[in-house]
This record gives structure tokens, C-alpha cells and sequence, in this order.
């Protein structure tokens, strides 16, 4: 726009005329609880509650809601166009669904819209999606209270406060904490404590420095945690709308804000905590155990056995050199001709289903017409070669009746071929979970539960050295033609592939069995073991998954729900209804009971599989007192991409992708895309 000297100037004036109400915005809510629906924006699922608290999600998954201040403010001085100082000071608290589980965090924004369209829940706290994230037209200011670790956006911690211009990932952040006055020493603050925590966040345009202050407490400390000189001048539009945001995934928490105020001429109030309104009490029902795994750790354990298998990978990949433990290795070795043969060229149909690292496929030699299964290890599957080896060597001399008899292997041109026992009734997941082929009674059940256990005490205790399962689950116990159950796939060196894109980490594991302590050590033992047996006997009575995502809240965690059940003295309704109460009590409430002692965070709690097999044959009763939920070492699991992954799960079809080795149709198996974890940081404190 062109304009004569003269009415540019007076255009200037009239401009400068109209600031003032602008510049000199502020606004004070001591809790919402008068506020009509005129004072605040709510979208998405957020909401007030009854005593007046800005509830922005609640405890479903995959939520967004954010509170907005209705009118757009005023962010640049019209004549400089630079960016105008703010202040603004809020309570807020994040309490998570699960103790042990948090969900995602939230943050303060200022943006162009009050609605933002388009953006994410998760780990994009509803701001922006994934092709907009770090889009300069995003003109989005935030500051971030994450209380997940996205290793896609480099975040450096699970319980963190984070500046973010345009994009999720933070140009600067910090360990979540608080300095008193007079002491240089920073404190803790968990953000999904549940606490009502005070943030401050200030901005001077002059200078240009942007403080961000936190408290446990009412007054103001004079030292900020995250202190750091940004000119927001190209981030600001001339009005922009300031509010908070907050989201959910598959595992959440929800997000309160109990007030908020807002200068744009002077310091923002501070609240007295004690004068807000407090949460309503919050429902108990997270006793228990908490299964899983704390994704940031193993990942370190992840990328040292990838390397190791890309090293053993290498040392082997295309050599017909024969290796030591091939003179050494008691089952046959098949050519691969007879093999294919046996498989009608490894046809689909014959096709038993998937397990471990390939496929297994129904053999049938055409002289004895014996018949076998042959796993077929993909060679793209980069831990193959490790896995095929440590099999053979281990498993080919190990003889049980409840195991799953290796016969014999193969090698061709870095495919791999095991050749075991053909199982008729495949695997017990095929029974127990969601369309059972049949239901199995408690007699069969209880029998099946004493094979595995007897298969797995041999398996650590009965050979020359301890074998570790390390996968059980029940897709891995297989079902022979008089119901036997027998322990498949074990022996193996389970190693995860890293994904080649730095970004995105495969991850591949089977939720709800790994035990928590693998986490910290990343060390299986026979006590790890065991409390994959746990996981196994709760199943097995229950007839659903560790982790059952269609269940509700209470549900979702099996153990959890087993052990609420327990305290509430409803042990029984838990049992699976297909056995229409068909069964013994005694013996159906002491293996739920041994299931919970198997499932105990705590691995000195757990007993051996020695000490298992007396208290399933009634040699010894168990215990009365059982493991308490343990207070300590507040580990956990975290999935993020849980939800998508779950969808993987779900419309799984025949077929392998890269990536999804282990993803077998509904066996409960993840994977993940981009490695996370949540909240094992911190808990949540009654
Ligand atoms: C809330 O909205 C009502 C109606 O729009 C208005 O009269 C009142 O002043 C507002 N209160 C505040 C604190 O903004
Ligand atoms: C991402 O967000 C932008 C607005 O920021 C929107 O226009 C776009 O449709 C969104 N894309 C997707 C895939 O949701
Ligand atoms: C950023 O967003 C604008 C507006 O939606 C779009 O036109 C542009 O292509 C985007 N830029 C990039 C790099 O995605
Ligand atoms: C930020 O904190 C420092 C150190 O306490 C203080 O000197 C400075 O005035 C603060 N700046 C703002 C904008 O609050
Ligand atoms: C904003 O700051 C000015 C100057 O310090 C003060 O007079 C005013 O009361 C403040 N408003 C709010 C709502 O805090």
C-alpha cells in the first residue's frame, strides 16, 4: 500500500490511537468456576468442571482439548513490529490413568487460531501434525510440560519443560524442577505427580530473554529454570490467541488447570495454591503390578545386541565355512530340496502360522509320510543368523516331553530352515483369546499350565546349563494331538533390530511379559521367566491378554485387574465366563494367585519354577501373604505408538513386512515405530 507522507502518518496516529486496550491486556481467572462460556474457548474435549478446574483431557485415549482466551491479543507493536513483552502465570496439575502410566503432557501456546487445525493428539499435545510440524507458517509459540520422551523430537527426558517455536521438537528445554530461594540446588517436580504445580512464564521484548519458572508452591521463585535470549518477532502475528493445549494417547493422564493469568503490561499474579480449588478424589484402582518396559532403556540394550547381531550377521553372511557348532549339533541337517518338497514349495496353505522371526509351514516327508513344521527364518530378518545358531547349539540337544522337539535344520544362502515336532493342535493363544477354535476346560487348562511349568523347570533347571526362555507367551506353547502343552521357541537369543532410520526405532516386543526389572538390566534371568509364566497362568484363566486394549480402564492391564479383583474378594469373576463355571475353585484361585506371585514387580518376590511346580501340585500351599503392589522403582512401560501399532495388530493380514517380525496377529506382540517410554521418572502420589 502506497500512501501520500501525510495520511501515512495520520494512518500511524490513528493506529497508535487504538492500541492502548490492546497493549494493556490482562486477565486474571481465579479458577473458571463463574466464568461463562463467553470468558473461555473450550474445544475438543475440554471442559470445566463442577468445582470450577479447566479439565482440558480427561482419561480416554487419543484426546485433544484446549482452553483458549476467547479474544485474540495483541502481540507486536504496530509501529516497530516487533514482538510486545507478556507475562503470564498458571496452576496446573497432570494426573495420570494408571500410577505407573503417564500419558502425554501439555502446554501453553500462543498461536495464530484458537483451533488449530489439523494437529495430533499424542505426542503433538494437539499443536500441530506431522506434516506441518516445523512449518514457519505455523506462527506457534509453546511451552511444553512433556511428561513422555520422544526420541523423534530429541526430547531429553520423560519430565520435562520444553520451549517450542513452530515444531514439536524443543529449541531448548529442561529437566522439569524448581529452585527455592537461597539455595542454588534444583528441585525435583514430577509433572504427573498429580501436585498442583505453578508456572511462570515471562517474556521482555527489550532484552529479549524468555524466563519459565516452576513451583510446588505459591510464591515465585526469583530464579527461573529455563532462561534464554529468542526474539519471537518472527514468530508472532500481530494478533495471536493464547491458551493451552493438552492431549492423550493409548495411555493417558488428565490435564487440570485450576487458574490462570495473563499480562501483557506487567508481571502475571501468582496464585496461592491453597486458595484453589482442589481435584475431585481420585479412583483408586491402580493397585497392583504394572507390566512392561521402559522403552529408553532397552533401547540402549536394543542397539548393543543389534550390534552384536550385525556383527555376528557379518562374520557368517554368505560363507559356506562350516562352523564349529555345526559338527556339534545332534539334529539332522536337511537338504533343502526335501524340505520344499516337504512344504509343496513352502505353499501358503500349508502355511501354520508365524512365530519368532518367520514363518512356520506344515512339512510332510513323502517315504515316511512323517509328519513336521519347518520355520522358515526371512533373511531380510537381520537377527537370523544369530538366532538360528544359538537355537540349534542349544535347543537341538535339549529332550523334554513339554518341549517342542527341534529334528533337524538347514542352511541355504542366508535362509535358515528349523525343522521341529509337528504340533496338531498348533498354539494355545488359538484357544484361550478372543475366537477360540474350541473352548478348553479347566482339566485341559490346568494340564496344559502343569506341562509349560515342567518344561521350564528343565529348561532351567534340568540340563547342563540353564537355558532362558525368554519369550514365553502363549503363542509359544503348543498344543500337541492329545492336548499336551509343550514349550516352542525357546533358546533364543531375542534380539531387536534398530531401525535404519535414526528417527524411527523398531522395536519389537511382547508387551505385557517382559519383566520390569529387563528394563534397568536388560538381563534376562530365570526370575524374567517366571514372570512371563505369571502373565501365562492369568491368561490361561482369564481367557484375555495381558493387555487387552478393547477392555475398559480397569481392565486394560490384566494383572492390575486380577489384583483389584483380589482385593475386592472377587477373585472368581475373572475367571474366563467360556468356562461357565465349570471348574475347581481351589485349584482355579490358587494359580491366579501364583499367576499374581509370578507377576510381582519385585523379582525376589517371584518364586522359582521349582517352588511353582510344588504349589501347582499341592506339595506346598502358597504363601497367605502375597507380594504387595511394590511402592518403589516405579518402572514402566511405555508404548507409545501403543495405538498404532495396536491398529497393526488388528488388520494383520497374511503376509511379512520388514519391521513387523514379531507382529503376529493379535498375539499382543508391538511393535514399535518410534521408541518412547513414558513417565518412569516419576509417579504418581495418592
Ligand atoms: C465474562 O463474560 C461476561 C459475558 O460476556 C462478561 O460480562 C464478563 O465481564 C466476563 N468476565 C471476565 C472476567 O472476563
Ligand atoms: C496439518 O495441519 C494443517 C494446518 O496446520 C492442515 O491444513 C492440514 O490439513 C493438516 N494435515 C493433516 C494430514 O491433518
Ligand atoms: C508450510 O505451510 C504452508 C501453508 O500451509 C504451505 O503452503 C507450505 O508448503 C508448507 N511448507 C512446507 C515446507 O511444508
Ligand atoms: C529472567 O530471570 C533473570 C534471573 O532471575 C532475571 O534477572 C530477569 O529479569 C528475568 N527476565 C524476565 C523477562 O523475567
Ligand atoms: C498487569 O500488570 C499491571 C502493571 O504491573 C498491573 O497494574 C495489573 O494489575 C496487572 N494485571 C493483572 C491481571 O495481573
Amino acid at each position: 500500500m502506497m500512501f501520500p507522507p501525510l495520511s501515512r502518518l495520520l494512518c500511524l496516529l490513528l493506529l497508535s490511537l487504538s492500541i492502548p486496550p490492546s497493549f494493556s491486556q490482562s486477565f486474571i481467572y481465579k479458577g473458571f468456576k463463574n466464568f461463562a462460556s463467553t470468558n473461555i474457548t473450550l474445544n475438543g474435549v475440554a471442559e470445566i468442571t463442577n468445582d470450577g478446574i479447566l479439565r482440558l483431557t480427561d482419561v480416554r485415549s487419543r484426546l485433544i482439548g484446549r482452553g483458549f482466551y476467547p479474544d485474540p491479543i495483541r502481540f507486536k507493536n504496530p509501529t516497530t513490529r516487533t514482538s510486545l513483552s507478556f507475562s503470564t502465570s498458571f496452576a496446573f496439575a497432570v494426573v495420570p490413568k494408571y500410577r505407573k502410566l503417564g500419558g502425554h503432557g501439555l502446554a501453553f501456546t500462543i498461536s495464530p487460531t484458537k483451533e488449530l487445525a489439523g494437529a495430533q493428539a499424542s505426542q503433538f499435545l494437539g499443536l500441530v501434525n506431522v506434516t506441518h510440524n516445523g512449518n514457519s507458517s505455523n506462527h506457534l509459540f509453546a511451552v511444553e510440560f512433556d511428561t513422555v520422551q520422544d526420541l523423534e523430537f530429541a526430547d531429553i527426558d520423560d519430565n520435562h519443560v520444553g520451549v517450542n517455536i513452530n515444531r514439536m521438537k524443543s529449541v531448548n528445554s529442561t529437566p522439569a524442577g524448581f529452585f527455592v530461594d537461597g539455595d542454588s540446588t534444583k528441585q525435583d517436580i514430577c509433572l504427573h505427580s498429580g501436585k498442583k504445580i505453578q508456572a511462570w512464564i515471562d517474556y521482555d521484548a527489550a532484552k529479549p530473554q524468555l524466563n519459565i519458572t516452576l513451583s510446588l508452591y505459591s510464591k515465585k521463585p526469583s530464579r527461573p529454570i529455563l532462561s534464554l535470549p529468542i526474539d519471537l518477532s518472527p514468530v508472532f502475528q500481530d494478533y495471536m490467541y493464547v491458551g493451552f493445549s493438552a492431549s492423550t494417547g493409548l495411555l493417558k493422564s488428565s490435564h487440570y488447570i485450576f487458574a490462570w493469568s495473563f499480562n501483557m503490561t506487567g508481571q502475571a499474579k501468582s496464585f496461592n495454591l491453597h486458595h484453589l480449588p482442589s481435584l475431585p478424589p481420585f479412583k483408586k484402582n491402580q493397585k497392583g503390578f504394572i507390566i512392561g518396559f521402559s522403552v529408553s532403556i532397552l533401547l540402549a540394550f536394543f542397539i548393543i545386541a543389534t550390534a552384536g547381531a550385525v556383527y555376528v550377521f557379518k562374520q557368517v553372511k554368505h560363507t559356506d565355512v562350516i562352523e564349529d557348532w555345526e559338527h556339534d549339533v545332534g539334529p539332522q541337517k536337511y537338504s533343502y530340496k526335501e524340505l520344499k518338497e516337504a512344504t509343496k514349495g513352502f505353499d501358503e496353505k500349508e502355511m501354520l502360522g508365524y512365530g519368532g522371526s518367520g514363518k512356520v509351514y506344515k512339512g510332510v516327508l513323502p517315504i515316511s509320510s512323517t509328519q513336521f513344521a519347518v520355520k522358515r527364518i526371512l533373511k531380510e530378518s537381520k537377527h537370523g543368523q544369530k538366532e538360528f545358531t544359538s537355537e540349534i547349539s542349544t535347543i537341538g540337544r535339549l529332550r523334554h516331553r513339554n518341549l517342542v522337539q527341534l529334528l533337524g535344520w538347514c542352511r541355504r544362502k542366508g535362509e535358515f530352515f528349523l525343522v521341529y515336532d509337528f504340533m496338531a493342535n498348533g498354539s494355545l493363544d488359538n484357544y484361550i483369546f478372543n475366537n477360540p477354535k474350541a473352548i478348553l476346560t479347566w482339566q485341559q487348562r490346568f494340564k496344559i499350565i502343569n506341562d509349560v511349568s515342567n518344561g521350564l523347570l528343565y529348561l532351567h533347571e534340568g540340563w547342563e546349563q540353564t537355558v532362558l526362555h525368554r519369550d514365553i507367551k502363549a503363542g509359544n506353547v503348543l498344543l500337541d494331538s492329545e492336548l499336551n502343552g509343550r514349550l516352542g521357541d525357546f533358546g533364543l537369543a531375542k534380539l531387536y533390530d534398530h531401525g535404519s532410520h535414526p528417527a524411527t526405532t523398531n522395536v519389537v516386543g511382547t508387551l505385557g511379559y517382559l519383566a520390569p526389572e529387563l528394563t534397568r538390566t536388560g538381563k534376562p534371568t530365570t526370575s524374567s521367566d517366571v514372570f512371563a509364566f505369571g502373565a501365562l497362568l492369568l491368561e490361561v484363566v482369564c481367557g484375555r491378554r495381558p493387555i487387552e486394549p478393547k477392555a475398559s480402564p480397569e481392565e486394560l492391564i490384566l494383572v492390575d485387574w486380577v489384583m483389584d479383583k483380589w482385593h475386592e474378594g472377587r477373585l472368581l469373576e475373572v475367571v474366563d465366563s467360556r468356562l461357565e463355571g465349570e471348574f475347581d475353585k481351589m485349584e482355579v484361585m490358587m494359580v491366579l494367585k501364583l499367576g499374581l506371585m509370578c507377576s510381582s514387580d519385585e523379582p525376589s518376590f517371584r518364586p522359582s519354577m521349582r517352588q511353582v511346580i510344588r504349589y501347582l501340585e499341592g506339595e506346598v500351599p502358597l504363601p497367605e501373604i502375597l507380594a504387595p503392589p511394590s511402592k518403589k522403582g516405579g518402572f514402566v512401560v511405555g508404548f507409545d505408538n501403543f495405538a498404532s501399532s495396536l491398529k497393526k495388530v488388528d488388520t494383520w493380514s497374511v503376509g511379512y513386512r520388514e519391521g513387523d517380525v514379531d507382529l503376529e496377529a493379535g498375539s499382543g506382540s508391538l511393535e514399535l515405530v518410534s521408541g518412547k517410554h513414558i513417565g518412569n521418572k516419576c509417579l504418581y502420589k495418592d
